[in-house]
């Protein structure tokens, strides 16, 4: 197929969105960057190679701003160059530094037995059911508790915060979805000033100190930009590991047996789904400063460049056989955190998470099995996130 075929992923479909791997493969056998577009970000470079990619996650000419955009419009907006992953250095070493000083390994740590307890009560719900959807009633609700949990956010509210979050990021209703995104800010804004007050032990509190004490204050824009940000990238990214992983077990029962005979194979077996099924499939997209040459391919300063973790961890090159899910492969060096600056944050919260997850479910679930044939499994149409829709399981 000639690669013009490709250039307009959005009109590659549903089959695209279900399975991505062969049409990456394709490209990259023809060079590891290439020119495409879709309905939503018009033209942009996607780079499907794991050297080049990996190369371009740590290059400073590539900015995360998007004012460095040629097709950047100032329209009078202030919400640009509050969040993390939209700012370079100074801001966001800055902004970095804050927040990692909140999300110590300590406080990680910490969560896991609560992390456990969550997944137990979980897990108590599949069981009387007999029958479930996996995503709605375990990948989701986990990595909601425990985010929620993390941040101070009150445990009434989260199945609130579950469904402005489902509505805030459907793009078939782009008014409700507006609605939502505000109202959760909304309700951030007062639950920080709640924490301002009133200051306890989770991470939002400590981020409130942040804004009253130390020298580098976090101004309210920032806080809350923060605040959302630590949500959301926490949320369906860990949801997405959780069923993507059960998944890839459920279609190995050779893995699944290895794993359920040897649970210290556990944290390569997350590895190992993070680089098969990677929770992410494309970066956020980073603007080209000047001129410049990616894998051999010339970019226009203020061209858009995205990189394909999917496609990195599955190159060849740098993993043989990389369409065979294997529990025992060294799967490190997979890019499904990113690399460079930018790199998650919240590593080792998604690891301790995916690792206390499985083993719960899988121990108290020991005939866990897909309730409908594979072939019918549908997959989010996002080229940012990869992830199910549903994941129909009878438990046992
Ligand atoms: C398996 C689950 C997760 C995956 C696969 C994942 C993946 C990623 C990736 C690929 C990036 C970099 C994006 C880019 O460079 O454009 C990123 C950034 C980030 N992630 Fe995660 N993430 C996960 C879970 C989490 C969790 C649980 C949290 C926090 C609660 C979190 C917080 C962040 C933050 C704050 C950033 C921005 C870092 C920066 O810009 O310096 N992530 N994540």
């Amino acid at each position: 197929m000639p690669v013009e075929a490709f250039d307009d992923l959005s009109a590659l479909g549903q089959e695209f969105v279900d399975d991505p791997y062969p049409v990456y493969a394709e490209l990259r056998s023809r060079g590891p960057v290439h020119r495409v577009r879709t309905a939503a970000s018009g033209e942009f470079w996607l780079v499907v190679d794991h050297e080049v990619g990996r190369a371009a996650l740590s290059d400073p000419r590539l900015s995360n701003d998007i004012r460095q955009s040629a097709d950047w419009a100032d329209d009078g907006g202030n919400s640009i160059g509050l969040n993390m992953v939209q700012t370079d250095p100074p801001q966001h070493t800055r902004l970095r530094q804050l927040v990692a000083k909140g999300f110590t390994a300590r406080r990680i740590e910490a969560l896991r037995p609560r992390v456990r307890k969550i997944a137990d009560e979980l897990v108590d719900g599949l069981l009387e059911r007999g029958q479930a959807d996996l995503v709605e009633a375990f990948a989701l609700p986990l990595p909601l508790a425990v985010i929620c949990e993390l941040l101070g956010v009150p445990a009434a509210d989260r199945k609130t915060f579950h469904d402005w979050y489902l509505t805030s990021t459907d793009f078939t209703r782009p008014e409700a979805a507006g609605a939502a995104a505000g109202a959760m800010t909304g309700y951030l804004a007062e639950l920080i000033a709640a924490k301002r007050e009133e200051p306890g032990e989770d991470l939002l509190s400590a981020l409130a100190r942040a804004m009253d004490e130390d020298e580098d204050r976090l101004s309210p824009e920032e806080m809350l930009g923060m605040a959302f940000l630590l949500l959301v990238a926490g949320y369906e990214t860990a949801a997405n590991l959780l069923s993507s992983g059960v998944l890839a077990l459920l279609r190995h029962p050779g893995q699944l047996a290895a794993l359920r005979a040897d649970w210290s194979l556990l944290d390569n077996a997350v590895e190992e789904m993070l680089r098969y099924e990677g929770p992410v499939e494309t970066t956020a997209f980073r603007y080209a400063k000047e001129n410049l040459t990616l894998g051999g391919t010339p970019v226009a300063r203020g061209d858009s460049v995205a990189v394909v973790l999917a496609a990195a961890s599955r190159d060849p090159r740098r993993f043989a056989e990389p369409d065979r899910f294997d529990i025992r492969r060294a799967a490190g060096g997979h890019l499904a955190f990113g690399h460079g600056i930018h790199r998650c944050l919240g590593a080792p919260l998604a690891r301790l998470e995916g690792a206390v997850a499985f083993r719960t479910l899988l121990e108290r679930c020991p005939d866990l099995a897909l309730d409908t044939d594979p072939a019918a499994l549908t997959w989010r149409p996002s080229l940012m996130l990869r992830g199910l829709h549903q994941l129909p399981v009878t438990v046992g």
